[in-house]
C-alpha cells in the first residue's frame, strides 16, 4: 500500500462514501441489491460503537479527513467449532482507480490484527461464485475455499 494511503476506523461523516462503495460492491453480487437507505441504516448500526464490530476505511489525501477509496467491515461471532470468537468479514471493496496497490490486502491485515486482539481464531467470509477476481484476491491473502454452501431465508 502506498505511503499516501492510510487506514482508520470509519466515522459517520464517511457515510456517503461508504454507501457509494457498497453500491459498487452490490452491483457485482447477484445475491444483493443496491439500496442506499438500507446500506446507510446497516452502516449506522455498525458504527454505533459496539466493541465487536469494525468498519475500516482506506483514505488518500484530499479534502478534510481525506478521500475514502476502500472499506471493509468485520463482526465477531462466537463459533462453537472454534470454541470462541471468529470474525465475519464483509463489505470488502476498493474503488477501481485505487485497486492493485495493496489496499485490499492492508484492510484484511488490519482486520486480522483487530481479531487477534479479541482472541479470534478464524476469519470467514462469503464471495460471489462468479466473482473470480475476488477469489484470486482472497487466495493471495491466505484464504482457502470451504465445503460449505450458503443458504438463507428472508423473514417478513
Ligand atoms: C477484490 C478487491 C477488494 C481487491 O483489492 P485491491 O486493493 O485491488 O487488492 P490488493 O492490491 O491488496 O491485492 C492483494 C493481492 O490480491 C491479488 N489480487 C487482487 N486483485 C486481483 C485480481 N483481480 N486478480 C488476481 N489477483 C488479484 C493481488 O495480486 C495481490 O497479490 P500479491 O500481493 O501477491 O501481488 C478489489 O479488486 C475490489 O474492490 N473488487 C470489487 C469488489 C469485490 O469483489 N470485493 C470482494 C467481495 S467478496
Amino acid at each position: 500500500m502506498t505511503a499516501a494511503c492510510t487506514l482508520r476506523e470509519a466515522r459517520t461523516t464517511d457515510l456517503d462514501a461508504l454507501v457509494d462503495l457498497l453500491g459498487l460492491l452490490f452491483t457485482l453480487e447477484a445475491d444483493f441489491a443496491v439500496d442506499a437507505r438500507r446500506q446507510r441504516d446497516g452502516l449506522l448500526q455498525m458504527l454505533e460503537g459496539a466493541k465487536n464490530r469494525l468498519v475500516l476505511v482506506a483514505t488518500i489525501p484530499g479534502e478534510g479527513a481525506g478521500v475514502v477509496v476502500g472499506m471493509a467491515t468485520a463482526q465477531v461471532v462466537i463459533s462453537t467449532a472454534e470454541g470462541g470468537p471468529a470474525l465475519l468479514v464483509e463489505d470488502v471493496v476498493v474503488r477501481p482507480e485505487s485497486r492493485g496497490q495493496g489496499i485490499g490486502r492492508a484492510l484484511l491485515a488490519r482486520i486480522e490484527a483487530w481479531g487477534l486482539r479479541l482472541g479470534a481464531t478464524r476469519l470467514q467470509l462469503l464471495a460471489d461464485k462468479g466473482n473470480a477476481p475476488s477469489h484470486a484476491f482472497y487466495r493471495a491473502c491466505g484464504f482457502t475455499p470451504t465445503n460449505l454452501v450458503c443458504l438463507r431465508r428472508t423473514l417478513p
